[in-house]
């Protein structure tokens, strides 16, 4: 029997890198194999991986040793930061540093690697359409991803990178889902104008790269930007108020709004709408549903995301309306 090719999967325990990790486990005649990365082997999480058939690795993402060690002998890996950890995009651009030329040494044939738009290519710096921060940055959660890709082109490892959208799981763990507004009505405050937004089920991601994985050499120096749906948020609340039986309204902020809402990253998250926003066609263009379809046949679109999700999203009960 052939062996087959392992795939070291960071953040396996996660999002992006479980979605990966369950979409190979789950095909029981993958070419592939999972070599799951994790600080702690002995998680719940991690455990399920490996009673699904996954090797676990321990490493942190911070310790150049591990990131080799756990890459050993391997013919690929999915590589993602975790920015919201620590909202510093110094640290990720150290992690990519490392992970890129771990990838070289270790002379791995196909690496993912899960980057945003350095958006300072398309707001320089010293333009004031967006709000500098961090002294370097527009978007940071997105900046240092892209100034991180030269990494891996510095050291020629055989990459594709990859764009992920907004993850429609952001209205259930991040905060971001409806909220009640004074006068009791449920409503979502984003700062995306009439402009259409990418977003995608969060658990398609990794089988979107998994999509990847397959296609091979063909995928290797390409840019991939995945979406389930490109949606304004009228459109959203729309469908959002059919699933959920309520009226939800679309209150659209301005950027400034939203950067100012209190937060730890209202201010990051704020530019970043902005950019969607201001620059949806480059956006939009970038992230393109079919092709993610074709990667992943079992692509949810947002209204498939919602009859599977729609029940998780907290929403405060209404209270009795003041006449
Ligand atoms: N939310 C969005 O809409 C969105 C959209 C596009 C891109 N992103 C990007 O997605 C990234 C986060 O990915 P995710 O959503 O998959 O993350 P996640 O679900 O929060 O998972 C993070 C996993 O990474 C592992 N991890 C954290 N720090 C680590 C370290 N130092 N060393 C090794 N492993 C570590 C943890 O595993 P253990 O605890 O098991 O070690 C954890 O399970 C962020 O950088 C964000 O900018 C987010």
């Amino acid at each position: 029997m052939e062996e087959k090719k392992t795939i070291v999967v960071f953040g396996a325990t996660g999002s992006q890198g479980g979605g990966l990790a369950n979409a190979i486990l789950d095909e029981k005649n993958s070419e592939f194999s999972v070599r799951a990365v994790t600080r702690d082997p002995s998680s719940d999480k991690a455990k399920a991986l490996s009673d699904s058939g996954a090797d676990i690795v321990e490493a942190d993402i911070n310790n150049y040793e591990d990131i080799r060690k756990a890459l050993k002998g391997a013919y690929g890996a999915y590589f993602v930061t975790f920015f919201w950890d620590h909202f510093s995009p110094e640290k990720e651009l150290k992690q990519v540093k490392d992970m890129a030329k771990a990838a070289k040494e270790e002379k791995l044939k196909h690496v993912i690697w899960s980057t945003l738009e350095d958006t300072r290519m398309w707001v320089p710096l010293h333009s004031d359409q967006i709000p500098t921060l961090q002294q370097k940055y527009k978007v940071p959660h997105f900046d240092a991803k892209g100034e991180a890709n030269q990494f891996f082109i510095a050291e020629s490892v055989p990459v594709t990178f990859m764009h992920a959208s907004f993850y429609w799981d952001n209205m259930i763990h991040f905060g971001l889902g409806p909220q009640r507004d004074n006068n009791n009505n449920l409503a979502i405050s984003f700062p995306m104008g009439d402009k259409k937004m990418a977003g995608i089920s969060a658990d398609d991601i990794g089988k979107c790269a998994y999509g990847i994985f397959k296609k091979g050499n063909r995928m290797i120096a390409k840019t991939v930007g995945i979406a389930g749906d490109q949606l304004t948020c009228r459109e959203m609340v729309a469908m959002m108020s059919d699933k959920i039986g309520e009226e939800i309204i679309y209150n659209e902020l301005t950027p400034d709004q939203f950067r100012n809402l209190g937060f730890q990253g209202a201010d990051d998250l704020g530019n970043m709408f902005q950019f969607y926003r201001d620059f949806d066609d480059a956006c939009n263009t970038t992230r393109d549903v079919a092709f993610s379809k074709e990667l992943n046949p079992e692509l949810k679109s947002f209204s498939m995301w919602l009859d599977k999700y729609a029940a998780e999203i907290p929403i405060e009960r209404e209270t009795s309306k003041v006449r």
